[in-house]
């Protein structure tokens, strides 16, 4: 048995939209996934979050669940077209789902840890541009503000954002993600004024005496070279300074990496965003960094993506549904590098890791002995990075429940409870009884 220490907290995860269902109910307006998922051609047969996991009727039977399988810390995110279904107008029957969340919670002994925004932007906030322009960073910061003056007694852990790389290059740049642009001056504004707003809400959430612990959830994918020459070796930086030190480095050092300020202005122009102040208000102190971690890339020199001019190849390993790599090493060598070059002593957490597999349900039970593999697999190796002194505090499964996972819709299966969509009935994996006897022993078996 390789064991954890006794504080080190298990938890599972999920995001609103994924989850929740209910779109049209209590106030709530539309996001821009509603309005991507409605878009013919962008979600995998026209999928969309309407009805999801039914989570909003039935999170007193969900977080029963949790309870029954030991899980101590539940990460979900907030709705914000709930909280303010329009511009700068509150909802209160908003306010009123997520209390009777915390409430069930609180019974149940389970610590919530919000996340303030898990890609749902209002549909009214993208009518005037979105992410890329800078008046929703004073729009996040009034939503934030609101959340925390509600629950910022309850609630002990918050999280700014999720993820802001793939909001902003993968909504605006790749197109992939809501709201689907393609244009990488976008991207970028998006990007900064995403960080931006996290600095401010992490000030108000200072100036406002709380005591709980505020941080961010990047997702990292670290990058290897696909061979030693020159091009490759070069190819795989801009990679690693695209994927993984665009978000960390203004958080922690006050810059954006300089070699990729060079190769951006280079294809997409000057960052006229960019105003005196801003990089201060990125690199405030924050409590925690988390840690979203599910493979690593191995890239070349070439052209499939066009701007960063970089190929891809196969790692080798095995691959999950979603063709990503299974490598729990990167995963070690991430967390190292991360207390290494950027966090030093900070707490990290894994507020992300887990695998989509075509799980299927034969009487009642799904036996997913490939997401058992991966689960343990990583968590040896945070396991490893704690016992040679790294300070990971703690580690959520992604995802409690099988949920809408954007762009492949219902197609893709992450949880460790299975969803029976068509009777909303959930079935507990054996990942889910593993990973109850894994925190019951606080520890991974070998
Ligand atoms: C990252 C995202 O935060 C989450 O929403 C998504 O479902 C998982 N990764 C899996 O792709």
């Amino acid at each position: 048995m390789k064991k954890f220490p006794n504080d080190f907290l298990w938890g599972v995860a999920t995001a609103s939209y994924q989850i929740e269902g209910a779109a049209h109910e209590d106030g709530r307006t539309s996001s821009i996934w509603d309005d991507f998922a409605r878009t013919p051609g962008r979600v995998y047969e026209g999928h969309t979050g309407d009805v999801a996991c039914d989570h909003y009727h039935r999170y007193p039977e969900d977080v029963q669940l949790m309870k029954e399988l030991g899980v101590q810390a539940y990460r979900f995110s907030i709705s914000w077209p709930r909280i303010f279904p329009e511009k700068g107008v509150i909802n209160p029957e908003g306010f009123t789902f997520y209390r009777r969340l915390i409430t069930e919670l609180k019974e149940q002994g389970i610590q919530p840890a919000a996340t303030i925004y898990h890609w749902d932007l209002p549909s009214w906030a993208q009518a005037e541009g979105g992410w890329t322009n800078r008046e929703t960073v004073g729009h996040f910061l009034q939503y934030a503000q609101a959340l925390f003056q509600e629950f910022g007694d309850e609630i002990p852990v918050w999280i700014t954002h999720n993820e802001p790389w793939c909001a902003a290059f993968l909504g605006y740049g790749e197109g992939v993600h809501a709201p689907g642009h393609r244009n990488w001056r976008e991207a970028l504004a998006a990007s900064h004024h995403l960080l931006l707003s996290h600095g401010l809400a992490v000030q108000a959430y200072r100036d406002m005496g709380l005591q709980g612990q505020i941080g961010i959830t990047l997702n990292f994918t670290p990058t290897d070279a696909a061979t030693s020459s020159p091009e490759d070796v070069a190819a795989a930086a801009r990679w690693d300074g695209y994927a993984n030190r665009w978000f960390v480095e203004p958080l922690f050092k006050g810059v954006y990496p300089a070699d990729m300020v060079a190769w951006f202005e280079g294809q997409v122009g000057s960052f006229d965003f960019l105003q005196p102040g801003d990089l201060a208000t990125i690199a405030v102190p924050i409590d925690f960094l988390g840690v979203n971690y599910y493979s690593r890339n191995v890239s070349k020199q070439g052209t499939e993506h066009e701007l960063l001019q970089v190929d891809f190849q196969e790692g080798g390993g095995p691959v999950t549904d979603m063709g990503w790599e299974v490598h729990p090493q990167s995963l070690l060598q991430l967390l190292r590098r991360l207390e290494a070059e950027y966090v030093g002593r900070l707490p990290l957490y894994i507020t992300e890791n887990g695998a989509a597999y075509p799980d299927s349900l034969t009487d009642g039970a799904v036996h997913d002995e490939d997401r058992i593999s991966y689960l343990q697999q990583h968590l040896e190796v945070c396991q490893q990075f704690v016992a040679e002194g790294g300070n990971l505090q703690g580690y959520y499964v992604w995802s409690f429940l099988d949920n809408f996972e954007w762009a492949f819709g219902y197609s893709k299966r992450f949880g460790i409870v299975y969803v029976d969509y068509e009777t909303q009935e959930r079935f507990p994996k054996d990942s889910a009884r593993w990973f109850a006897e894994t925190i019951g022993n606080n520890g991974v078996k070998v």
